[in-house]
């Protein structure tokens, strides 16, 4: 009998099949990939921030590519949750894997809010909270770069449901581990490291920038390095499970994470790339602990060699 190793893993009291996640903004509202491959494969699917009403977004141009990444100012355009709940959570249903909704409030009430409505639904396994997006006005990264309003968001989200709450930092800040600290003090169950880094981009010929916003948040590979270096710092700081984002194209780059102490990942602008990438890093890490004769996943994760 082939030898299959155990892929799961616990984030907070989530429990999932495998440490692969699809990253919010990234993969749509669960099932436009649908065409690509099957989501349930995967160990838990992030969908697009969502607000308490329906936001726009910046206007267009609102995606720049760099080298190595992407600038990204979309500026949480979404339907807002309750059109979520009500037209696109039934499509759900064939999609075996936990739904987890990532949120995002102009005001603490606007959180707390959303978080009661996501408590009455069965469907949503866990929230995401945005504490670090660096393309909006009114809150955003504003939430994420001070540890007492995280701490707050946090505990008024943490008080308004029973499921797990995972914090998603800003790696805009001086030190991540004081906000780090400041939400698990708050009750957090779980943090997400990291959302995009601020950036631009200038067109020479123009004169202007690359983005209306000006500003956008940069992902993929040009991140990989500084994301992970912050997994590591956040995770030698709390007791809470991380989960390592930031770059993450293929299995050895999610196996980097896992190493440095990551419980699970996510996969973001790869999957703008590749739809098929998160997929193929599930399948990648299976066959890496097949041929390592590595039996779970868990004795990598935290392995890395200091010494
Ligand atoms: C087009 C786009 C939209 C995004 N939208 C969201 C969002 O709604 N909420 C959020 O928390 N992060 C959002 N992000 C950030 C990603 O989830 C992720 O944190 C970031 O891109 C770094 O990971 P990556 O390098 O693998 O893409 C978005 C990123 C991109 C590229």
């Amino acid at each position: 009998m082939a030898f299959l190793p155990d892929l799961s893993v616990d984030i907070g009291g989530l429990k999932i099949k495998n440490p692969v996640i699809t990253a919010s903004g990234t993969f749509g509202y669960g099932n436009e990939l649908t065409p690509f491959y099957d989501p349930s494969l995967l160990g838990a699917i992030i969908v697009k921030g969502l607000s308490l009403k329906p936001i726009p977004g910046n206007p267009p141009p609102r995606i720049a590519e760099t080298p190595c990444g992407l600038l990204n100012a979309i500026g949480l355009a979404n339907i807002g949750i309750k059109a979520f709940i009500e037209e696109r959570l039934p499509s759900l249903v064939k999609i075996k894997a936990p739904i987890i909704t990532n949120i995002y409030g102009h005001n603490i009430k606007e959180y707390a809010e959303i978080a009661k409505r996501i408590e009455k639904v069965d469907r949503i396994a866990a929230i995401e909270i945005n504490i670090s997006c660096p393309n909006v006005e009114e809150g955003g990264m504003a939430f994420g770069t001070d540890p007492d309003t995280a701490a707050k968001v946090t505990n008024q989200v943490v008080k308004n449901t029973t499921k797990p709450v995972i914090v998603k930092l800003t790696p805009n800040v001086t030190d991540i581990t004081i906000i780090a600290k400041a939400v698990e003090s708050a009750g957090a169950q779980a943090i997400s490291v990291t959302n995009t880094i601020m950036g631009m981009a200038v067109d020479v010929t123009t004169r202007r920038p690359k983005l209306t916003n000006i500003i956008g948040g940069l992902s993929g590979p040009a991140i990989k390095p500084i994301a992970l270096y912050l997994v590591h710092k956040v995770v030698a700081n709390v007791r809470i499970p991380v989960i390592g984002l930031g770059g993450i194209m293929d299995y050895h780059d999610a196996l980097e994470f896992l190493l440095v102490g990551a419980r699970a990942i996510q996969v973001g602008t790869a999957n703008l790339i590749n739809p098929k990438a998160a997929m193929e890093i599930v399948n990648g890490l299976t066959d890496f602990c097949m041929r390592e004769k590595i039996g779970n996943i868990n004795e990598i994760i935290g392995s890395l060699k200091t010494k």
